[in-house]
Formats: structure tokens, sequence, C-alpha cells
């Protein structure tokens, strides 16, 4: 599988401080109970989203990958004492499997073979697994189209996919497909937000246009438990 260009690991720390609010949204949309569950971050970059698990979601052990070296030494040094592996690929790393929940955010758009990406995640985890893949780079995003548009040469990106395209891929390769909007709540207001002048169409996009993907692998051997709802 070859790999897109990725920034440099010093601005990676404000990446992840900033998609902390997407990763609360994505617990808070999801349909599992991730106490006691061996998991799977795809494009982990620094570990937040593991370490975050780790500490609020009573994980048993969590894994991450991600090409981005440097981010994963910083992984490593961040995990602490946590029950947390980490490794720098552009797969997932052959020993790696019965996993029972498998994340990625914003990554599939930087995947050049999605077919070989969705086998991977098949493999990796468990009958009855489930992989959530949150994308907001897609083709009916405008806001992500005129981005894709602006860095697909200098980040060597593959075409910009569409959420059909991405669902049909991961049907193919045999899992259940479905799909939600995010709970989000608050968005933060950036600087960035303030000078583009387009508030509204951020909200949008965060509302309506960042999208949660769910893939099941068929079968019950993870034995996953509903969410408890908060009432
Ligand atoms: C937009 S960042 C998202 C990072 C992280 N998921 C988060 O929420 O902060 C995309 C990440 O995907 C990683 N990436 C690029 N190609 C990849 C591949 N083939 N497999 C896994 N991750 C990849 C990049 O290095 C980068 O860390």
């Amino acid at each position: 599988m070859t790999t897109s260009y990725w920034r440099s690991a010093s601005e990676d720390e404000a990446m992840q401080d900033a998609h902390r609010f997407v990763w609360h949204a994505m617990l808070e949309t999801i349909d599992v109970d991730l106490a006691g569950t061996r998991v799977l971050d795809v494009g982990c970059n620094r570990g937040g989203f593991l370490r975050l698990l780790a500490d609020d979601c009573a994980i048993h052990e969590g894994f991450g990958y991600d090409p981005a070296a440097a981010a994963i030494e910083d992984a490593r040094r961040l995990a602490g004492h946590r029950p947390l592996r980490f490794a720098s690929a552009t797969a997932p790393p052959a020993a790696w499997g019965g996993f029972d929940v498998a994340f990625s955010h914003e990554v599939l758009y930087l995947l050049d073979d999605l077919s070989a990406h969705a086998a991977a995640i098949f493999r990796a985890l468990k009958p009855g697994g489930v992989y959530y893949a949150v994308m907001g780079v897609h083709a009916a995003s405008p806001l992500m189209a005129a981005w894709h548009e602006q860095n697909v040469e200098t980040m060597s990106l593959p075409p910009l996919y569409t959420l059909d395209h991405v669902a049909a891929t991961f049907h193919d390769a045999g899992f259940e497909v479905a799909a939600s909007r995010l709970c989000v709540r608050f968005i933060p207001i950036t600087a960035r937000h303030l000078t583009e002048g387009r508030l509204l169409d951020w909200l949008d996009y965060y509302y309506n246009q960042k999208i949660l993907l769910r893939f099941s692998r068929p079968g019950s051997a993870a034995g996953l438990q509903p969410k408890r709802i908060r009432r």
C-alpha cells in the first residue's frame, strides 16, 4: 500500500489537540461498550485518541499504527504506563489481530488502496468486531472538496472518494455497513474559522458532512455489548 505525504510531527500536537472534541463526538455516537475491549486505532498519530480510551473508557489494551515515525515515537513516550502499543506502519502489523473494535479518524481519504485496507481490517478484527471510521474529506463535502483540490498534488493524495464508493468497498470486503452523523455538540471556533467568514459552512461540515461509518465483521466471537444509555 502506498502512502500519501503527511506533514511534520511538529504540527501533529496542535492537530491532535484540535481533534479532541471530535474524538468525544465519536465516543458519544458509537453503539458498543468499550470497557474490557482490545482496540486498534488506524492512523493514530501521537496516540491521543488511544490515551483517551485508556483513561476514560477502561479498554483492556490499545494498539495504534501510523507511518509518521516521529509521531509514533511521541505516542510511545506519552503512553506512560497505559496498556498501549504503537507501530510505525502503513498497514496493521502482521502479528496484530483479534481486535474487538477498530477506529480511524480522517485516515481513509489518505489511502490509495481502500480495498486492501478493508481486507486488512477485516482480518485484524474478531468475527463480530466493528470498525468505526470517521470521514469528513469526501466528495460531498464542499469545504473539504476545495481543500482536496488545493492539496492533491503537494500531498500526493488519492482522488477524492465518495461515501458511496467507500461504503461499497467495505461491503465488497465482507462487512455490514452502516452510517451516522456524529453527535457533535459545541464546535471550537478558531482564528481560521473567523478569518474565512464561513462559520455556518463549518458547522454544516461538522454536523452534516463528517460521517461516522460503521463496518461490522459478521459473527459473534467479539461478544461486544451495546453501550449503556445514560438517562
Ligand atoms: C488527519 S490525520 C488524523 C490523525 C488522528 N487519527 C487524529 O484523529 O488526530 C491522518 C493520519 O493518517 C496517517 N496515515 C497516512 N497514511 C496512512 C496509512 N496508510 N495507514 C494509517 N495511517 C496513515 C497520517 O500519518 C496521519 O497521522
